[in-house]
């Protein structure tokens, strides 16, 4: 397993005003215990006097509320941590004037908020615009497994003179035929990624990490996305996405043998790069659903789109969601059960040289769209060692001929280099900026 293992903190009181009603809070590691993604956090904890907003008696903080994910780790947190509720992502541009020092001073006060606002403490001290005091938007909320992942894009080397620093893994993704990519929603020096079980407790981190950039850095895009809250359902389940599909059911798992060589950039290969160790790269894309496409097609046809059940994720070829697909096996008609076209097939690492990722996403919905159709979709987040070996061939291929290409739009796209996890007192590309 890679990263922190899970641990509990019981009855630690939090002392700091904003959560005294909370008795317990319960502390997991990068590699979350639930697995990689979809899976929702067990039951627990428990504490006294949190305040009811209806007449009913007052409820026991849960463990969504109360549960802590590490900052500090070999890798960064929300990577392999479960999905969360509600997720912001945020890219920035170095203001002009802005170089090395100056990320490297946003990066350690970057830093500093996260791992306090992790921990479930208020925000004060260092904000950057001056304003001392926290805004109390996620006062009387418990941590709820807020995690802050930050990113470096392939520009933020240039402008910060570390040109010779930027791995080969930054360059520009190519070009697919699918894409309709909007160029001020794509990219950015420094990508931030934010999800929290409780809304409020996320757009606290959003407001904190934009006012923390301060003069350095501003805003280029930002995005919001949502998954199945934890606890909606009667027992831990792989998440859904907004076509209704079982989604992060082939997703590599954090106990798999291979799971750190795949997601995990190594050490040791070149000095120059050796500042990545541990961390990932991050591959986004805003991809829009076409729902109203999607909704006419038939179940049956849907199924076959994607080569998997959609009651319960089950492939196509018979099982339960969890059995592997048999990507030979025929109906009595002679036809492949999981159809040559469908996208579980097509992206399936044993028919891509073993390209694999771990897929991370967020659904959003923006509204009604010009052409008023849903704007809709995933904010598809993918993590692996290396791009070329896990998101570049495995889009190329379904680029030529996935069936469900033609219910989608790229919209949007970035590439990001994540550091490793921050060590005690270091922070967040330290290694990067100050070596
Ligand atoms: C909105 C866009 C997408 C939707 C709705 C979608 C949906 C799905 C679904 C329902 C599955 C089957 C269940 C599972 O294993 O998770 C799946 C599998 C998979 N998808 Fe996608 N997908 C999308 C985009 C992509 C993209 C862009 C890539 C990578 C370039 C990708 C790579 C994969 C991989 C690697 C698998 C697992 C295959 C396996 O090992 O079984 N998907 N996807």
């Amino acid at each position: 397993m890679s990263g922190n293992s899970a641990s509990n903190k019981s009855d630690k009181s939090r002392g700091n005003g904003r959560a005294g009603a909370i008795s317990r809070r319960r502390l997991i590691g990068t590699a979350g215990t639930a697995g990689a993604t979809g899976l929702v956090l067990g039951a627990a904890g428990g504490a006294t006097g949190y305040a009811a907003t209806r007449d009913d008696p007052p409820t026991a903080l849960t463990s969504v509320g109360s549960t802590e994910v590490m900052f500090h780790g070999k890798h960064q947190p929300g990577i392999t941590t479960p999905l969360q509720a509600c997720g912001h992502l945020v890219a920035f541009d170095l203001a002009a004037g802005a170089g090395r020092k100056e990320a490297a001073a946003l990066m350690r006060r970057w830093s500093a908020a996260a791992q306090r606002l992790m921990a479930g403490e208020p925000a004060t001290g260092s904000a950057a615009d001056g304003s001392a005091h926290d805004t109390g938007i996620a006062l009387d909320a418990g941590p709820s497994s807020l995690t802050v992942t930050f990113g470096f894009g392939a520009t933020f080397f240039e402008r910060t003179g570390l040109a010779s620093r930027r791995p080969p893994g930054l360059d520009p993704l190519p070009p697919f035929s699918s894409d309709h990519l909007d160029a001020g929603r794509s990219n950015g020096d420094l990508w931030v990624q934010i999800g929290a079980d409780d809304a409020l407790v996320a757009f606290h981190a959003l407001r904190t990490v934009q006012k923390e950039a301060g003069s350095t850095a501003t805003v280029r895009w930002q995005m919001n996305g949502f998954n199945r809250t934890p606890g909606a359902t009667a027992r831990p389940m792989t998440a859904r996405n907004l076509m209704g599909q079982v989604d992060g059911t082939g997703n590599p798992k954090p106990a798999d043998s291979d799971f750190d060589k795949r997601i995990f950039v190594p050490g040791g290969r070149d000095a120059a790069y050796d500042w990545l160790a541990g961390g990932s790269y991050a591959v986004v894309r805003r991809i829009r659903m076409l729902l109203d496409d999607w909704e006419k097609l038939p179940v049956g046809q849907q199924e076959r789109v994607i080569g998997r059940r959609k009651s319960d994720g089950a492939p196509l070829s018979g099982g339960t969601e969890t059995t592997a697909m048999d990507l030979d096996k025929v109906g009595s008609d002679g036809k492949l059960l999981i159809p040559d076209n469908a996208h579980a097939r097509i992206s399936a690492p044993e028919r891509n040289s073993g390209a694999a990722m771990l897929r991370r996403p967020f659904s959003y919905h923006d509204g009604i769209a010009a052409d008023g159709t849903p704007d809709a979709g995933l904010l598809f987040i993918c993590w692996q060692a290396d791009p070329l070996r896990g998101f570049v061939p495995v889009q190329r291929k379904l680029d030529r001929g996935d069936a469900l290409s033609p219910f989608l739009r790229h919209e949007a796209s970035g590439l990001f280099a994540v550091p490793g996890g921050a060590a005690a007192g270091e922070y967040v590309g330290q290694r990067l900026l100050e070596s």
